[in-house]
């Protein structure tokens, strides 16, 4: 029996290289985006037969459909991925860009995120990877005010997820936090990374490693594992200081 791996944003960055990756290991994957060009560029690309869906993640009803589609497969992997953030002061922000990022980042994760789980718990069997960020270690993200929240929201849900399965079934679950990364992100939130960005393939690879490790935060650089252990000791304030400094709009 064929094996498969859902991937959410699937087009570009992050998501495109866990297709490649997965693919190279031996899973038939199924692609989720909006721009079906694009997935079909990459469909192009994989070694193994993949299933393409170009669904627009925001709409519940997309989501609900794409759980129903995907039954007929035999998932191990899911990459919760697709995300989209926005630079800007919280009141200067397009209001419908704002819904747009929570319906994404998190109203379809936790849809999805709900429905692989009971998939993979009938099957006593996967791993589910919910992409968060560094954002969503930090306390806040002054001018991704947005962003920074909808990300708090992935690791907690993630963790709690994690302390409720664990022990009871063969699944894992992780939130997968990286600094900045090459993608198209700054391109869409219109922001410039002030920090060293590193590339998506090798965000993956690590992401790869660590799939059937303990850690349920994944953390792809040495640079974020300080972040989030100094962050600890950190007064709030001077954090915030450190958060709004780390992205500038882009010219
Ligand atoms: N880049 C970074 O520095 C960084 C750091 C930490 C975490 N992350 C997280 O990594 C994830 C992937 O981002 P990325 O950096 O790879 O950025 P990206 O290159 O912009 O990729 C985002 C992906 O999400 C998809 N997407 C966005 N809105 C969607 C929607 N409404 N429906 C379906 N798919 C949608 C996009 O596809 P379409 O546009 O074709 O729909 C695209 O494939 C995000 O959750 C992001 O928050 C990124």
């Amino acid at each position: 029996m064929n094996k498969y791996a859902l991937i959410t944003g699937a087009s570009s960055g992050i998501g495109y290289h866990f297709a490649i990756k997965l693919d190279s290991l031996g899973y038939n994957t199924i692609i989720v985006a909006r721009r079906e060009e694009r997935l079909k560029e990459l469909a192009v690309k994989l070694i193994n037969d993949p299933v393409i869906i170009p669904y627009d993640l925001k709409d519940e009803d997309n989501c609900k459909n794409l759980l129903e589609k995907i039954k007929a497969y035999n998932i191990e992997i899911f990459i919760n991925n697709a995300g989209l953030g926005d630079l800007n002061l919280f009141n200067e922000m397009d209001i419908n860009k704002a819904i747009r990022i929570i319906d994404v980042n998190i109203k379809a994760l936790t849809i999805l995120f709900h429905g692989l789980l009971n998939q993979f718990i009938n099957n006593n069997n996967g791993i589910i990877i919910n992409v968060s960020s560094i954002a969503g270690l930090l306390p806040a993200g002054p001018y991704m005010s947005v962003y920074y929240a909808t990300k708090s929201y992935v690791t907690s849900l993630t963790r709690a997820v994690d302390y409720e399965i664990k022990n009871k079934y063969n699944i894992k679950v992780k939130a997968l936090c990286p600094g900045p990364v090459d993608t198209e992100f700054n391109e869409v939130a219109n922001s410039k990374f002030k920090l060293k960005s590193i590339s998506p393939d090798k965000c993956v690879n690590y992401t790869i490693k660590k799939l059937k490790s303990k850690r349920i935060i994944l953390t792809p650089t040495i640079g974020v594992r300080i972040t989030e252990l100094f962050s600890r000791f950190i007064p709030i304030k001077l954090l915030l200081y450190f958060c709004s400094k780390n992205q500038k709009k882009k010219k």
